[in-house]
Formats: structure tokens, C-alpha cells, sequence
């Protein structure tokens, strides 16, 4: 008896039967060891992937009694990054690296480099970072439906950094709001069950219910559900434009409808979509309206740091009023350190990053992202046709440019097909829930040759798999464990261990 085995004969169970079981069993001894036995045997492999540099780099586990030569730093860090920028350069990589041409990428980091003191915290001593802030937001807005909402007023925001911050802001203004002006003491969200897990982060840290909605067929939420959830305690409904897992947008117009109807809260998750969508509008390209133009939405959640095409560590949340956006801040009056106000989260804030971020959107302008925005859209038509042409496989959905695949014939373990992939070098994203893998499409697969060598690197995949079925090495068995294990806090004990292995010297 093994795990997998003791998963298929309790999979039938109803959720609350096997949470039951799950912490009655995890003390007896036999299922312990067991256990202990799987973690083992993934901690090995994890190891492995996760550092290639033991024994090839100096480790310091503590600090070093005398500093280290600076030419022998940067050589080592220069090293490093030699061996990993082949993967991401030449286009090996689902999303992640959203633009990688090395005159852009220095440009941005001799931006980086003049501001690396930065800290929009003292604005005072860094004017400069509170312009470059303002101004990326009020960009940002006028891309969101020409900078007004629908009733002409001024869209407001502030920079994060990241997709996760705005929306675990985004999610507090509105708990905030709800909590003052409606008094409820425990709020609910409606989303779909493919909105970002961001969302779930949300739910923990600031104690607010999710209630997830299927998808329909379509892969998009299933709005009349979405409908019959609503109660005294909703206080938001999200929506994605698009999803991350399947690249799908949610029907952004009957959901915030619904949301104006009730007189709550709407957000259009657009991290992965924001400068993607209106320049798609603006190229002709049969996309919905997902912005503040449509008169729910209240919030949004736009990336910078994604097909903004800036360093990694900037996001935008907007919000549709000023009165909205202060339930997002945070101020001290009483504290001996003095009075203290922030916006987002964090206190001191790289304004580097913001400076980087700046610049930029300045030097691509809305020419350069129409190009980047055609380009990428023209890339997925193709690798579209690609994959279609593969008969043993499907794209779920009909997304625009991030491409979901899973096998149509039973016999063909999609999870095999990605461990293949990954044999070729790809760094593809495994999906549960149904089973699949995705392909984020960004700048770097419409160099010449990489949607090619994607196509033919697939069908090479799916014939191995097909001639070698069951291959027992790999992550394929992890995502069959993880995607039917009915013990989830099993798999979150899984999911813990590999960030204990990440913070191992
Ligand atoms: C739709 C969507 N929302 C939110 C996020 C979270 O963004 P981040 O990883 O920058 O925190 C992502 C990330 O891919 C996303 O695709």
C-alpha cells in the first residue's frame, strides 16, 4: 500500500469525511512513516533542481569574517546568471521573462542603478520616486479607459510590487470599506474557481470568506452561479481578464453589472492582460471591454512588471474613486516614531524599481506596445495552429495567447508530454484540476524559430509518450499524486517542504 494507492480507494469520499481521516491518520505510525517516505524520496529530487551550485560555488552559511574581493562577487554572480539566462533568452519559458532584449533590459538597469537608494517613503528626500509613481499610475489609468471612469471622474491608484500585492490591497480596501460603511464583521468574495490564488492569500491574511464559482465549459465563470452566491456579507466580486491558468476572460461586463446592481465592489483581475487587452482593442482585435468603462468596475490590478515589459517587483492597482482609495492606506498618529503614512503594504519601497518601471513605459510608449502587443497576438495565431494540428491534444477554451493543453485520448499522460518538454529544455507550467499544462506566449517566443521549434518539439513529445507510456521519473507522478490526493493538507506538507529545501545553504 503506498499513498497513491490509499488516494484512489478514498477519492469518492465527500471533503469533510477525508479532512477527518486525513488528521486521525497522519499520527498512526504506519501512515507516518509512509509519509516521511515520500517526502524523503521528493526532498532528494528537489535538492537536485533546486541547487545545481552546491559543490560548484563557494557556500556561505554565515557571514565571512573578512569581506570578499567585489571582482570576485560580481565573477560568481555573473557566472550564475551565464547559466541561467540560455533557458529564458532563447524563449524556453512560459511567461516569467515577458520581454528579455538586452539593450531593454540594460537600459532598465542603468535606470535602476541611479536610483538604487531610492525609498518613496521619503519622499521628501526622493521627490523624484513620487513622480515617477504618479506618473506610472496615471499611464496605467489612461490605459484603463482614457484615464476617467465611465461618470468622468479621475481613476486613482497606487504602484506595488507585484500582481499579489494590488490584489491583497485591493481586497483589504474593500473588507475596510465594507466594514465601516456597512458594518459587516465577516466578509465574503465571489470569485471563480480560476481566479488567481492571489485571492486565497487575500481570504487568509485579511479573514475574508471565499466563495469560488465553477467554470462553465468555457473555462470562464459561471455567472448565474456567481449570482446565487451573493448575500449581506459579499462585499466583492472578482472577475480575470484573463485567467492565469487557461488564459480566459471572465465575463467582465455581466459580473460587474451584478456587482453595480448590489452596490458592491468589482475587480478586474488584469495583471496578466492589462497591457495586453487595450492595445489588442486598438489593433482591431475582437476583445471585451474589461475596464472603468463599464460602470461596476470598481478596482483593478494591472501589471507592470509582466507585459509592461519593466523589472520584476511593479504592479498598479486602480480603484474608480480617491474616497475608495484611502480604505487601501494605512497612517499612524500616535507612535513615538512620529506620524507615519504608507500606501501599499511594505514601508521602505525600492524606488528603483519604480524609477526602472518609469522608464520603462516611457521608451516603449503606446507605439512600442501596439508592436509588442500585434506581434505576440500574430505568434499565438500560429502556435494556435500548431497545436491544433497535434490530433491527440487540445487547447481548452479559446483564449487569445496563453494556451492550456490537455490530452483527448485517455491513453496519453499530458503530465508525461510535459516532462518531455522539459526534456527539451522547455519550462512549461503543469495545471491541475483538469489536468494540463500551459504556455504563457510573451516577447520571446516571436523571435524567429522558437514557435517552430515549440510545435515540433511538442509533436516529438506526444509521439515519445505515445511509444513510451508510464514513464515513473520525472514531476509526471508528483501532478498525478498532488491532482488526486484527497489529503490536501498532505500535499500543502509537500508544498512546505520545498520551501524549507529553498532556504537550506
Ligand atoms: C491573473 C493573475 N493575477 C495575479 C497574478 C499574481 O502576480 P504576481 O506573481 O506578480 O504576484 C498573476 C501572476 O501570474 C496572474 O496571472
Amino acid at each position: 500500500m503506498n499513498i497513491e494507492s490509499i488516494s484512489k480507494n478514498l477519492s469518492w469520499l465527500p471533503k469533510p469525511v477525508t479532512r477527518f481521516l486525513e488528521k486521525r491518520m497522519k499520527n498512526v505510525p504506519a501512515v507516518k512513516q509512509m509519509v516521511e517516505k515520500e517526502n524523503d524520496k521528493l526532498q532528494a529530487s528537489l535538492e537536485h533542481s533546486l541547487k545545481p551550485y552546491r559543490g560548484k560555488f563557494e557556500s556561505f552559511a554565515a557571514l565571512p569574517q573578512m569581506g570578499i574581493d567585489r571582482e570576485k562577487i560580481l565573477a560568481d554572480i555573473q557566472k550564475m546568471h551565464d547559466q541561467e539566462i540560455g533557458t529564458w533568452e532563447k524563449g524556453y519559458v512560459s511567461g516569467g521573462i515577458y520581454n528579455g532584449d538586452k539593450d531593454h533590459i540594460d537600459f532598465l538597469n542603468k535606470a535602476y542603478a541611479l536610483n538604487s537608494q531610492s525609498n518613496p517613503l521619503h519622499s521628501d528626500i526622493f521627490p523624484s520616486a513620487t513622480k515617477f509613481e504618479a506618473e506610472i499610475v496615471s499611464m496605467v489609468a489612461g490605459m484603463m479607459g482614457q484615464g476617467k471612469t465611465s461618470d468622468g471622474a479621475q481613476i486613482v491608484g497606487c504602484v506595488s510590487s507585484g500582481g499579489t500585492e494590488s490584489i491583497l490591497l485591493a481586497m483589504k480596501t474593500y473588507r475596510d470599506r465594507a466594514r465601516e460603511e456597512k458594518g459587516i464583521t465577516a466578509p465574503e468574495m465571489i470569485l471563480c474557481d480560476s481566479a488567481h490564488t492571489a485571492f486565497d492569500k487575500a481570504s487568509h491574511y485579511f479573514g475574508i470568506k471565499q466563495i469560488r464559482i465553477p467554470m462553465k465549459d468555457d473555462f470562464s465563470i459561471d455567472v448565474e452561479a456567481a449570482k446565487r452566491a451573493i448575500n449581506r456579507n459579499t462585499i466583492v466580486i472578482v472577475g480575470s481578464a484573463p485567467t492565469f491558468p487557461h488564459g480566459i476572460i471572465d465575463d467582465i461586463e455581466a459580473l460587474s453589472n451584478l456587482a453595480l446592481q448590489h452596490n458592491i465592489g468589482f475587480h478586474t483581475d488584469s495583471c496578466l492582460g492589462g497591457f495586453l487587452i487595450p492595445f489588442a482593442e486598438k489593433l482591431g482585435y475582437k476583445v471585451p471591454v474589461i475596464d472603468f468603462r463599464l460602470p461596476g468596475v470598481t478596482s483593478m490590478s494591472v501589471d507592470t512588471h509582466k507585459y509592461g515589459y519593466a523589472a520584476k517587483g511593479t504592479s498598479v492597482v486602480l480603484y474608480r474613486s480617491a474616497e475608495l482609495r484611502h480604505y487601501q492606506y494605512y497612517t499612524t498618529t500616535e507612535w513615538p516614531g512620529g506620524l507615519y503614512f504608507s500606501p501599499t503594504i511594505a514601508g521602505s519601497r525600492p524606488g528603483a524599481l519604480s524609477a526602472a518601471c518609469w522608464a520603462a513605459m516611457l521608451s516603449i510608449g503606446e507605439e512600442g506596445y501596439l508592436r509588442a502587443t500585434k506581434s505576440i497576438l500574430e505568434t499565438a495565431d500560429y502556435v494556435r495552429k500548431g497545436i491544433q494540428s497535434i490530433p491527440e491534444l487540445e487547447i481548452l477554451g479559446n483564449p487569445l495567447w496563453i494556451f492550456a493543453i490537455r490530452s483527448k485520448v485517455d491513453t496519453l499522460n499530458i503530465y508525461e508530454v510535459l516532462d518531455q518538454m522539459a526534456a527539451k529544455h522547455w519550462s512549461l507550467n503543469g495545471l491541475h484540476k483538469p489536468s494540463c499544462f500551459h504556455i504563457a506566449l510573451t516577447l520571446r517566443h516571436t523571435q524567429p524559430g522558437v514557435a517552430d521549434r515549440f510545435i515540433n518539439d511538442l509533436k516529438e513529445s506526444v509521439a515519445y509518450v505515445k511509444a513510451n507510456p508510464g514513464n515513473k521519473e520525472g514531476l509526471a507522478p508528483v501532478y498525478g499524486l498532488a491532482a488526486t490526493l484527497p489529503f490536501r493538507g498532505m500535499v500543502s506538507d509537500i508544498l512546505k517542504k520545498y520551501l524549507d529545501v529553498v532556504y537550506t545553504v
